[in-house]
């Protein structure tokens, strides 16, 4: 029988995120994926051999400027080619459903890459989505670190979306966490680490189709 997304999230309190999210525009949920995926997703990012990943551009077309001084990790996109890839965006669509049922978002599709972040890579403080120009609603952010350290480094830092200097909050990358916000509202900033930092950034975008043409993620 199949499960509903609900189910599926049960082990989430997805009423205290949907909460979070109406109220402080982010919220971080610990051991968000079954254990069996988060091990799954982590073993098939260090397994990818590293001429599969590439230098992240800023900005969503094909011709990004690759600015080197804004951020230095390298990414590879997720296709549901494999079945692990297949088992995260299920969640993730799961996922997509429940903020749609309870906040009412009209969320319609997501994108997400495999991030690596060698030594000393960072990236600087950004927003994710300007004026609704990349339909970029939610951001989502998820660790695969075991054991991280606060002295490595590493931090997501979250800044005040009224007062773009102000750190409202540092998160530690550890692995089963997951970060979701909005994307218009908050700068953020990953700090340089001391060892290899491993993520998955996503975005839930809503629909922005003209002529019957959908308009294309990424
Ligand atoms: C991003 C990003 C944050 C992180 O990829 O846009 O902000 O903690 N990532 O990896
Ligand atoms: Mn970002």
């Amino acid at each position: 029988m199949q499960q509903t997304a609900e189910q599926i999230f049960a082990q989430i309190n997805y009423l205290s995120l949907a909460e979070d999210l109406r109220c402080k525009g982010y919220a971080i949920i610990d051991h968000a994926l079954p254990i069996e995926l988060e091990t799954a997703l982590l073993k098939h990012l260090m397994d990818t051999p590293s001429e599969k990943m590439r230098v992240a551009g800023i900005g969503r077309e094909q011709q990004q400027t690759l600015n080197s001084f804004v951020r230095r990790d390298q990414i590879k996109w997720i296709e549901p080619t494999t079945q692990v890839e297949q088992a995260w965006l299920s969640h993730m669509e799961a996922l997509r459903l429940i903020l749609n049922r309870q906040l009412l978002l009209g969320l319609f599709s997501y994108e997400s890459h495999f991030a690596q972040y060698n030594a000393g890579d960072f990236y600087k403080k950004h927003l994710d989505a300007f004026n609704g120009q990349t339909n970029r609603v939610l951001s989502t952010v998820y660790y695969l670190n075991p054991n991280w350290q606060a002295e490595y480094g590493g931090e997501l830092v979250m800044y005040d979306p009224e007062n773009h200097t102000q750190e409202i909050e540092r998160i530690l990358p550890e692995l089963g966490r997951m970060v979701i916000f909005l994307s218009e509202e908050f700068p953020h900033e990953v700090l340089p680490a001391d060892r290899m930092r491993y993520s998955i950034a996503g975005w839930f975008r809503v629909n922005n189709s003209i002529n019957n043409q959908v308009d294309p993620p990424k």
